[in-house]
């Protein structure tokens, strides 16, 4: 382990003055099982949150879809009032069904409700980025973008948003979306084990983000012996190898791993700290490649 910036160092949104440590917090799972509903314990998620912002998290990634409402509601309480450097990103384009499923909400009415819902839930007047999740598909699915971010923008020009970033794309849409709108973020889809991303070096040059989601695996977290191996040749855990695996990716990757737990944010925010040899990164590269 080497000397490292805290928390991984900053990163500076495009075209903003918003400015994050690149290791952040992803606060999906502060909602019940599935995402949906009340957490088992309320007073473990305010002080995870709680936890967080004191460690130096300036930058939590929600959805008011998480819950629905919960997670926001959590945030609201735990964090409020608001430290005036953190910066809280939100998505939006999805409906929660009663039976906890996923459906797609992107009309211009459905985006503006969500848009009032998460003010309304967190308490702020302005939310400072929001991603347009694309619902075409599970995964990133070609089609044209343009109606719902068109309508982002109109609620981005009444002041009730401050900057877009685009989530669950392609290549195609992210190069409409900038046509349309100045994106300073992407979040797919990218871990150890799901490199499929050809997106990341392209945002590189152009200074815009790119926040993986699920960095840790998502609901099935990473599994892998060449993990184990690395993680423990190195004296860490296999979730600190695949935080600083992904950190050493690319200047642009900014990280939101989840967790419930103030023992796994903690072990979470220690990764920064982790120096990968050659010899690690090489081992790493199996991983995915049949050995998961
Ligand atoms: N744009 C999108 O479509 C999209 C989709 C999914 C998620 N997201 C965002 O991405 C963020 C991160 O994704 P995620 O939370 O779903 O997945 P994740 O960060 O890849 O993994 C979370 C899982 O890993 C476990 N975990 C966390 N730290 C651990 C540790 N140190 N040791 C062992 N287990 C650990 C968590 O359980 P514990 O609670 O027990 O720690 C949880 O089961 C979310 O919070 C959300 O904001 C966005």
């Amino acid at each position: 382990m080497t000397a490292q910036p805290h928390l991984g160092g900053t990163f500076t949104f495009p075209g903003t003055d918003i400015s994050v440590n690149r290791m952040g917090y992803g606060a999906m799972q502060l909602a019940g099982p599935h995402v949906f509903g009340p957490p088992k314990d309320h007073e473990a998620a305010l002080a995870v949150l709680r936890k967080a912002v004191e460690s130096g998290v300036d930058h939590i990634d929600t959805s008011d879809f998480y819950g629905p409402h919960v997670t926001n509601q959590i945030i609201r309480e735990a964090l409020v009032p608001y430290p005036d450097d953190l910066t809280i990103v939100t998505k939006i384009s999805a409906r929660r069904g009663a039976d906890a499923s996923w459906n797609p909400a992107m009309s211009a009415v459905d985006l503006e409700r969500a848009i009032h819902d998460n003010l309304r839930n967190l308490g702020r007047e302005k939310i400072d980025v929001v991603n347009l999740r694309i619902m075409f598909g599970e995964g990133p699915t070609e089609g044209s973008i343009a109606e719902p971010l068109t309508a982002l923008t109109r609620l981005q020009h009444q002041g009730l948003v401050g900057h877009i970033g685009l989530s669950n794309v392609t290549a195609n849409q992210v190069e409409e979306g900038r046509s349309l709108a100045e994106i300073v973020c992407v979040q797919n889809l990218y871990n150890l084990a799901h490199r499929d991303d050809a997106l990341i070096d392209a945002l590189a040059a152009d200074g815009i983000a790119y926040v993986p989601f699920f960095p840790l695996g998502g609901f099935s977290p990473l599994q892998s012996q060449a993990l184990f191996d690395v993680a423990r040749d190195l004296g860490a855990t296999p979730m600190q190898v695949a935080l600083a695996w992904l950190l050493q990716q690319s200047p642009n990757i900014l990280l939101i791993p989840g967790t419930s737990s103030v023992a796994h944010l903690e072990e979470n925010l220690a990764a920064v700290i982790l120096d990968l040899p050659d010899d690690a990164c090489a081992a790493l590269d199996t991983v995915g490649t049949g050995d998961h």
